[in-house]
């Protein structure tokens, strides 16, 4: 079942906006699982299904970025998921495929996967489409596997709520899903002058979020607070209902809220305790098989992942010298996950360390780095930035990006980001096929632009370019 105006999915009608989610991404959740002490499954040559997978801006730079991996995306909208494969083809992204279909229909796909991922469809579908997605993750998932599923939470939503029933009752349900989104930022902005003088705790609240709402794109205001359905949970029902379909929670994706999963095994009250002091309105639940033996945390696994930080003021903030030549090395990366053993070698260097002593100096550090991960200062990675950290003799982009380069100034970076980019960095990107030098890509530049793009500015462009991880090794 879908949401439909006159039988058309509303996802046709209204395409959901590009998003790309780097805590769905198959090395990121197995670093999770490690932290939380299971094992994962191999990235290399993993299966990976992507449900509800809209126009694919998510599973292809995640094809992409994980060449030995087959990729499914399912999604029951024919114009979303036909823009996907079109998308595939123009970007050369060969081990991807795009399914149209529900996942509650059972023969719509084959095999079974190691990373099964479902952001923004949970809290979005029908109850039996929901009850569906989880028996359906359940069974096919590979042993071993792992799955994400994210969905609206409670107490958070309960506010938001307010505001979806607001717009029902100033929108025409009936109308064209432009149409509603023309009504409803037209109520939104009534809301929002009304409450213009209101100092109270809830007019401010109110008006922080109708700010928030105004920046937001069509699609997402639509589908997220027009639709027929958006169903928010908590935490412990959400958990019971996964348990259900023989799926274990482990933690959450995002390493903030996997905090005291991580840090001290707390059990499930404790999360849904911190979910009402926190107000917590969205959750990403990293899910395994029932039969998958129970893993504990395990700080000390942090030796056996890669890291990486885009916070340069953590150095600043950094609790002792080792910490902050970490951060240094970090930065001197460029947001480029490196290992922890490289890591450590570079630190200690830096310090005068012995081999031996880095080592020991770095691990005595796990606790540290943990809690540094969990505040989301360092990220955790399950293998190392694949992308290339300099411009080479004959540079090569991102070739997903470079078939984005006509259509918009956003593009998707080899970090699992999106990123404005500016037209000189993307004039530069759409030249750069691996064949062209860099003197050679200075001179079409030059000529394209009868020199108002000279050698210095290509050049300052192309390592814009690797900086931000759109350049592949
Ligand atoms: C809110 S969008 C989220 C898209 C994308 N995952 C994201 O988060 O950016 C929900 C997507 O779920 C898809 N969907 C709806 N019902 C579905 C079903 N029964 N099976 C698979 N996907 C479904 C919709 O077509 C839509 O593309």
């Amino acid at each position: 079942m879908r949401s439909t105006v006159r039988g058309v999915s509303t996802y046709d009608a209204l395409p959901y906006a590009d998003y790309c989610f780097a805590r769905t991404h198959p090395s990121h959740l197995a670093a999770m699982l490690s932290l939380a002490g299971y094992a994962a499954p191999p990235l290399d040559g993993a299966r990976v299904l992507e449900i509800g997978c809209a126009r694919g801006a998510n599973l292809l730079p995640m094809a992409l970025d994980l060449p030995t991996a087959t990729c499914v995306g399912i999604d029951p909208s024919r114009s979303q998921i036909d823009e996907a494969t079109q998308r595939a083809r123009d970007a050369a992204i060969t081990n991807v495929r795009f399914v149209e279909g529900s996942i509650d229909d059972e023969g719509a796909l084959d095999g079974t996967f190691d990373y099964v991922l479902c952001h923004g469809v949970y809290s979005w579908v029908p109850a039996a489409v929901r009850e569906a997605t989880l028996r359906r993750t359940r069974a096919l998932l590979a042993p071993g596997g792992v799955a994400y599923v994210s969905f609206n939470a409670l107490p958070g939503w309960n506010a938001l709520r307010t505001l979806r029933e607001y717009l029902a009752a100033h929108v025409d349900g009936r109308a064209p899903p432009t149409l509603r989104v023309a009504q409803a930022r037209g109520a939104l902005a009534v809301l929002s002058r009304a409450l213009h003088d209101d100092r109270s705790p809830l007019g401010r609240w109110t008006r922080d979020e109708l700010d928030a709402l105004a920046d937001t794109d069509d699609a997402y205001l639509f589908h997220e607070y027009l639709a027929d359905e958006n169903v928010a949970f908590y935490l412990r029902d959400f958990v019971s209902a996964a348990a259900r379909s023989g799926l274990r929670f482990v933690c959450d994706a995002d390493p903030s809220l996997a905090a005291p999963t991580l840090r001290d095994g707390a059990p499930l009250g404790v999360l849904q305790s911190m979910d009402f002091v926190q107000h917590r309105r969205f959750h990403a639940a990293v899910l395994v098989p029932e039969e998958t033996p129970a893993g504990r945390h395990d700080p000390a696994a942090i030796v056996r992942l890669c890291l990486a930080s885009d916070e340069t003021r953590a150095r600043a903030s950094a609790e002792d010298r080792w910490m902050a030549a970490l951060f240094e090395s970090l930065d001197g990366e460029g947001r480029r996950p490196l290992a922890f053993g490289v890591l450590a070698g570079r630190v200690g260097a830096a310090l005068g360390l012995d081999r031996a002593g880095a080592m020991r100096a770095a691990v005595a550090h796990v606790g540290a780095l943990l809690a540094r991960v969990c505040e989301g200062s360092v990220t955790v990675h399950a293998r190392p930035a694949t992308w290339a950290a300099e411009v080479s003799t004959t540079p090569m982009g991102s070739p997903l990006a470079r078939s984005q380069c006509a259509a918009g100034d956003t593009l998707t970076t080899l970090r699992h980001t999106r990123l404005a980019v500016g037209e000189t960095e993307r004039a530069v990107l759409a030249l750069l096929d691996g064949t062209r030098t860099v003197d050679d890509v200075a001179r079409a530049m030059g000529e394209a632009t009868q020199g108002a793009v000279d050698a210095a500015r290509t050049g300052e462009a192309l390592a814009w370019l690797a900086r931000n991880a759109l350049l592949v090794r």
